[in-house]
């Protein structure tokens, strides 16, 4: 539970931070610590905790799929059950209304709401029920919607179809699926996310093949079935931040959201320092790898696209923008959401095996817990 760990740590960091600079006396954290407009909430993916994963019309996502065909894979654990939010998400709200909470942040499954992923074979109208009851319950109990439109779940018919992300076609498909949740949900959600953590999606999904899809190079995960880590996550993160920029274009089109509403994508930057910090080349990899930490998703939703580092490095793999698709990018996120979960310290990388080349090493940089004077860096793994 990648989010819950991640306000864990912001609740922590947030602790230390007031522990270390008030009195002793006055060591209260409370609501008069923060900004009065300060918003608290807590959130939950659709995968993750709502459970009736065939139930309500709704077909199998890649994790469905990936956790059901290679249960070995996921540790044994699937989506089945979860926190079986589907069912029980108004005792969940009395839970939140009796933490105070504000906002809640959720996503929207795609095959819940089109289960073959295209609008015109249909949308199931019992999905769009269950997030407008939602969004209500929220609303009545005082609890501002905040809504992820996409958190690594599209359905798995997209993937057989046409590879899911590895595809351009998945951008229109996307853009289709968006607008039908501004049309419906649009008059009462004020704060809309596109992508959640793009760089883990290409990442984790095509380079190390931990998460699904579970693709990668055979040299680098002998369990991954195909893929190619030197290639893919370039691909997936274009077509990524694709989507994202044509949901943008739907929402500022669309007639059911408002002036004030707001639309951004959720990043999760590692911070990097160098691991010798008296060493030209180590700050030249923390430079490298600000980059792909940050930049890769982060400049290109600003400028409309990739760091010019990055481009240096990766050459000919890295996909380019037509001057059409850098103009939807620039400025296409009202905010940048950040789920922080930890840094690392980063060395420079001589040498690469040409024959052995993937994402990781592409950039001359490798992070470790420890630097070179063996001080560690935060917890978590990647
Ligand atoms: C997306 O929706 C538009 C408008 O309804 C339609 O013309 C187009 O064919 C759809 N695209 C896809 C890929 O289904
Ligand atoms: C949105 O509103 C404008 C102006 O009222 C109207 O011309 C346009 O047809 C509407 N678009 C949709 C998709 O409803
Ligand atoms: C390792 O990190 C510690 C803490 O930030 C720092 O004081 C030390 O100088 C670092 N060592 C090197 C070799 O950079
Ligand atoms: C992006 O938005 C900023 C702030 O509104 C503005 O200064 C900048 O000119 C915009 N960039 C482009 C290329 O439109």
């Amino acid at each position: 539970m990648k989010v819950q760990f991640f306000i864990l740590l912001l609740i922590i960091s947030w602790l230390t931070q007031k522990i270390t600079c008030v009195p002793q006396e006055s060591r209260v954290l409370d609501r008069s610590s923060f900004p009065d407009d300060f918003i608290f909430g807590t959130a939950i993916s659709a995968f993750q905790s709502e459970a009736a994963t065939s139930e309500g019309g709704k077909s199998p996502t890649i994790w469905d799929y990936f956790s059901h065909t290679f249960p070995e894979r996921t540790n044994m654990h699937n989506g089945d059950v979860a926190a079986d939010f589907y069912h029980r998400y108004k005792d969940d709200i009395k839970l939140m209304k009796g933490l105070n909470m504000d906002a809640f942040r959720f996503s929207i499954s795609w095959a819940r709401q089109i289960p073959s992923g295209k609008v015109k074979d249909g949308i199931n109208k019992e999905g769009i029920q269950f997030y407008k009851a939602l969004i209500d319950e929220l609303i009545a109990n005082g609890i501002q919607p905040s809504v992820t439109l996409y958190h690594w779940d599209h359905p798995q018919a997209l993937e057989d179809e046409y590879g899911g992300f590895l595809s351009p076609q998945i951008i229109d498909d996307f853009r289709n699926f968006t607008r039908v949740c501004f049309e419906n949900f649009g008059d009462k959600v004020k704060m809309w996310t596109t992508i959640n953590e793009p760089y883990v999606i290409s990442v984790a999904g095509y380079e190390t093949g931990n998460k699904a899809v579970g693709r990668c190079s055979k040299w680098v995960n002998s369990r991954c079935q195909a893929g190619d880590s030197a290639v893919e996550p370039y691909i997936v993160s274009h077509h990524l931040l694709l989507s994202h920029a044509a949901a943008v274009q739907e929402f500022r089109n669309c007639n059911k959201t408002l002036q004030d509403d707001k639309i951004g994508i959720v990043l999760s930057p590692w911070w990097i320092e160098p691991s010798d910090s008296t060493s030209f080349t180590d700050k030249e990899a923390v430079e490298r790898g600000l980059a792909v930490e940050v930049d890769w998703h982060l400049h290109s939703v600003i400028y409309g696209d990739y760091p010019e580092i990055m481009k240096k490095h990766v050459g000919h793999k890295l996909p380019s923008f037509t001057p059409e698709e850098s103009k939807m990018l620039i400025n296409s996120s009202d905010f940048i959401g950040v789920n922080y979960y930890s840094a690392r310290f980063t060395a420079h990388l001589p040498r690469i095996d040409p024959g052995r080349t993937r994402f990781r090493t592409d950039h001359h940089y490798e992070k470790r817990v420890t630097n070179h004077s063996n001080h560690q860096i935060g917890p978590g793994e990647e």
